[in-house]
């Protein structure tokens, strides 16, 4: 990548947002080895992870690109020695949203009598408000209109976003014999002159950002759950989880392939 990083705008708990020098409307993010859950309570260094990392967002985020979803991606993730993504400087919005094609996770939690694995059919679309001190409480449609955070159409516009991006990367794993079971991602505005306002798939899409079962096994899963589970985090167990974000930052360069 051409571009140089100039001052950092805000580290995250897995990832550094720099000013691009001479481009303000566009930003660097480099996403680091850490690994977390449990709102950050669990914390581990897996060296590589951070370009695992990159390599599966820049790989996902151009295929969403390529579909006609827009996202924030402009380039890079993917240089030899580097993990440094360029993107179009957007606002936030502080929400996670959520897509589920499969009951498991906290909806499982949430709804014990709903049996776990069965298929959600249509998709359910649930909002989530980052707020990491309060656990990210899942937050209603009204109440995001009612405290200012997206005006009604946005809330519409975000969730069929979430959703079609859902559809394509079902299919994408689906291809692969990959169940894709639920999904987060998060969305900015645009601050751009000619797109002001637009919004657009933002942050990063990762194997931190969906769960992933091959032949529809949970057991066989291959996501962040299976950190999220580990009972000992040694070298050997932390091990296991990086093969399996390589496994993934391979399979997703095919994603890219029509
Ligand atoms: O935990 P829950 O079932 O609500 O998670 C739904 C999906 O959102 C999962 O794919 C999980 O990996 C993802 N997620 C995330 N970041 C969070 C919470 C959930 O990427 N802070």
């Amino acid at each position: 990548m051409q571009q140089s990083k100039g001052a950092q705008i805000v580290r995250g708990k897995t990832k550094v947002l720099y000013e691009c020098i001479g481009e303000p409307e566009r930003l660097i993010v480099e996403q680091m080895d850490a690994i977390t859950a449990g709102d950050g309570a669990r914390r581990d260094v897996i060296s590589g992870k951070g370009r695992l990392a990159a390599l599966t967002t820049s790989r996902v985020f151009r295929f969403l690109n390529r579909r006609g979803l827009p996202t924030h991606y402009l380039g890079g993730g993917e240089d030899v020695d580097e993990n440094a993504m360029l993107v179009r400087r957007c606002a936030m919005i502080p929400l996670e949203v959520v897509v589920r094609g499969i009951v498991a996770g906290s909806y499982a939690k949430r709804y014990p009598d709903v049996q776990r694995g069965s298929r959600l059919d249509p998709h359910v679309v649930e909002f989530f408000l980052k707020d990491d001190e309060h656990h990210d409480p899942m937050i209603a449609v009204e109440e995001i209109v009612a405290r200012g955070i997206a005006r009604p159409e946005e809330v519409e516009r975000m969730s069929e976003l979430a959703r079609a991006t859902f559809d394509a990367l079902e299919e994408a794993w689906r291809e692969r014999s990959v169940t894709l079971v639920d999904l987060k991602v998060e969305f900015g505005r645009l601050t751009e002159g000619g797109r002001n306002g637009e919004l657009v798939l933002a942050d990063v899409v990762d194997n931190d950002s969906w769960r992933i079962w091959p032949q529809g096994r949970e057991q066989a899963m291959l996501d962040k759950q299976i950190y999220r589970n580990l009972e000992r985090r040694d070298a050997k167990a932390l091990a296991r989880v990086k093969r399996a974000y390589e496994e993934v930052a391979e399979a997703v360069a095919g994603f890219d392939a029509r």
